[in-house]
């Protein structure tokens, strides 16, 4: 029996048939914008790992429009960029040598700056590309923001409890204390920014995400609940994940 699961909902058998749904998502978003810039927020942790191998392998490479893709982070720890921890470090190695990513598409979050001054830095960095200091309704910063789920219900750094959720209007926020392990500073994007979006996907797999996926079901007002977008919102679960 599967969990009440928050709508938009998809239970698929695997991590794997997880990832290649991520990918044919993010190759339909760059189909939907034929010829223009896309801009893909990235996400952090061990989920998204096999996406973005998938991305830069056989099976996708030739599919993905490397060269109108400008690949942003929801959030990084505060180390580093050749540190294990680092969200930096992970996407690398994961997309490997097979992403022809221009350089200057791969925007990171200076973290190297600590998490006051790059999170004002990440935030202008944004905006230069978005071109504007306001975002607009209408005319979203994001086509694709990929995110996944704590479990004590995180999403990016915005941790329970922690003021980062309170931020209304910067783009991106310092985390002095990170709600989970790895207990470093983070930088994270705030509600604003990923709600100025296309679509989001949450990729969400194994047993150890029933229970935030409960308790959001059961209407828990938990940080990952907040996200919103000008268009979908889309849970990716594997069956371990969305099981009862
Ligand atoms: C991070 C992520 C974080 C992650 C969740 C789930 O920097 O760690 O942004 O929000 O998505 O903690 O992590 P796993 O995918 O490793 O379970």
């Amino acid at each position: 029996m599967t969990l009440p699961l928050p709508p938009g909902a998809q239970v698929l058998p695997d991590a794997e048939a997880v990832a290649r749904a991520a990918a044919d998502h993010l190759v339909a978003v760059c189909a939907d914008r034929p010829g223009e810039r896309v801009a893909v927020c990235l996400s952090g942790g061990s989920t998204p790992k096999r996406l973005y191998a998938l991305l830069s392998g056989p099976d996708y490479a030739a599919r993905v429009a490397w060269a109108r893709i400008h690949w942003f982070f929801g959030d990084d720890r505060v180390v580093p960029w050749d540190d294990p921890l680092s969200n930096v470090r992970m996407v690398r190695e994961a997309f490997g040598h097979g992403a022809p990513i221009p350089a200057t598409h791969l925007h990171f979050i200076p973290s190297d700056l600590g998490a006051e001054a790059g999170a004002a830095a990440y935030a202008r960095t944004l905006q230069d590309y978005y071109g504007a200091d306001a975002l607009e309704p209408g005319r979203p910063l994001f086509d694709l923001v990929l995110l996944g789920l704590g479990e004590d219900g995180h999403t990016a750094s915005l941790f329970p409890g922690k003021p980062a959720l309170r931020e209304a209007a910067a783009w991106a926020a310092p985390v002095p204390e990170a709600g989970m392990t790895p207990f470093v500073p983070r930088i994270t994007l705030t509600y604003p920014a990923l709600a100025s979006s296309r679509r989001v996907l949450f990729l969400v797999t194994g047993a150890g995400k029933r229970d935030p996926l409960r308790r959001l079901a059961a209407g828990e007002d938990l940080p990952a609940a907040r996200v919103t977008s000008q268009g979908q919102v889309i849970w990716l679960l594997d069956a371990a994940a969305a099981e009862a």
